[in-house]
């Protein structure tokens, strides 16, 4: 069979399917079966497919077809221009969870800025945490845009941290990211204002692990960002398949509401920030009236919602007052 009968057969599998984005989903899945690139399959369509790439194609076609996302047929994900390994135990990385790396690097500008002080482009001395890290997506962005900061990512599932780990060790990012096994921040103790994030990094540095750790003693972070599981439970027949059978309950439910998640979140980052330390939190689509009260007391400032591209409340950022 050649590559464009191949391709618009798969379409209309995927289409009868009811799959979402089914032409897409058809040519990713055709580019991974065939090892083959995008122009190359556009320029060649009457290329022939060996015996074991078309089994391959059409077995893929079927899985998709029965609702697996094209994420865990392929094992990639993009996020903020970084290619994500993606398995069944982490939330496939989203693109509305780049604004969250976006409203990070923003806030740390305009602190600078407004402090009169020369920006921290590199992010040396910055110690931040990331809370839910599941596949390391924004860790990992984090750590190459702030390639000097030292970040601590934590997660309650060892799987995804495991998957996080591998993230890290590909995209050449694991000297400078810790991973922690943790439910939030609770594995972290603080410890005394003398030990310096800068002394940290060489600390951590000579920590590489292959496993999370257990528990660890840090100072006070810089900046705490976490996308947490945000879905109500109540909600869960209304996902799509491929969300609801196919991604981590324990990346995707935050409660029966879906927001009970935050109280402890906001109220553990205020324990770990320094005075004028950074949260930067994501939303889900109707979370903003439940979260925002919480960090309308006097131990946060600057509070600021951001939309996404769709006009929805999408992450909410605050200062811990100094
Ligand atoms: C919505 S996913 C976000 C994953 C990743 N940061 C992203 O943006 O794609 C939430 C993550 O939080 C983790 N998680 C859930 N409850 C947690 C808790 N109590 N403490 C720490 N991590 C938790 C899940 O295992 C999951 O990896």
């Amino acid at each position: 069979m050649d590559i464009r009968t191949a391709l618009k057969l798969g379409i209309a599998q995927l289409r009868a399917a009811n799959v979402p984005s089914y032409t897409l989903a058809a040519e990713l899945l055709l580019l991974y079966a065939t090892s083959r690139s995008r122009t190359s399959i556009y320029s060649h369509p009457e290329d022939q497919l060996s015996e074991p790439e078309s089994q391959n194609y059409f077995a893929l076609i079927e899985r998709r077809a029965a609702g697996v996302p094209v994420q865990h047929l392929t094992g990639k994900q993009e996020f903020w221009g970084l290619a994500f390994e993606v398995t069944p135990d982490v939330l496939v990385p989203r693109p509305e969870t780049e604004h969250v790396i976006e409203v990070a690097l923003d806030r740390l500008a305009f602190r600078d800025l407004r402090a009169k002080q020369k920006q921290n482009m590199s992010g040396k001395g910055l110690l931040v945490a990331d809370i839910g890290t599941g596949s390391g997506c924004i860790a990992i962005a984090l750590a190459k845009e702030l390639p000097a900061a030292t970040i601590c990512a934590l997660d309650i599932s060892p799987a995804a941290l495991a998957v996080a780990q591998r993230n890290a060790a590909r995209l050449g990012c694991s000297d400078r990211i810790t991973f922690l096994e943790s439910n939030l921040l609770d594995k972290i103790s603080v410890v005394g204002a003398q030990h310096a994030a800068p002394q940290l990094g060489n600390q951590l540095s000579a920590e590489v692990h292959d496993s999370p750790l257990t528990s660890h003693q840090l100072p006070l972070f810089d900046l705490i960002v976490s996308n947490p599981p945000y879905i109500a439970r109540r909600q869960a027949t209304t996902l799509a398949v491929e969300v609801r059978e196919h991604e981590p309950a324990i990346a995707l439910f935050g409660g029966e509401e879906g927001y009970e998640l935050y109280a402890d979140l906001i109220a553990q980052s205020a324990a770990h920030l320094k005075p004028g330390g950074i949260v930067v939190l994501e939303l889900g689509h109707d979370s903003l009236p439940a979260v925002r009260p919480l960090l309308e007391t006097p131990q946060w400032t600057n509070l600021l919602a951001t939309n996404d591209l769709a006009g929805i409340p999408r992450v909410l950022s605050a200062e811990r007052t100094p």
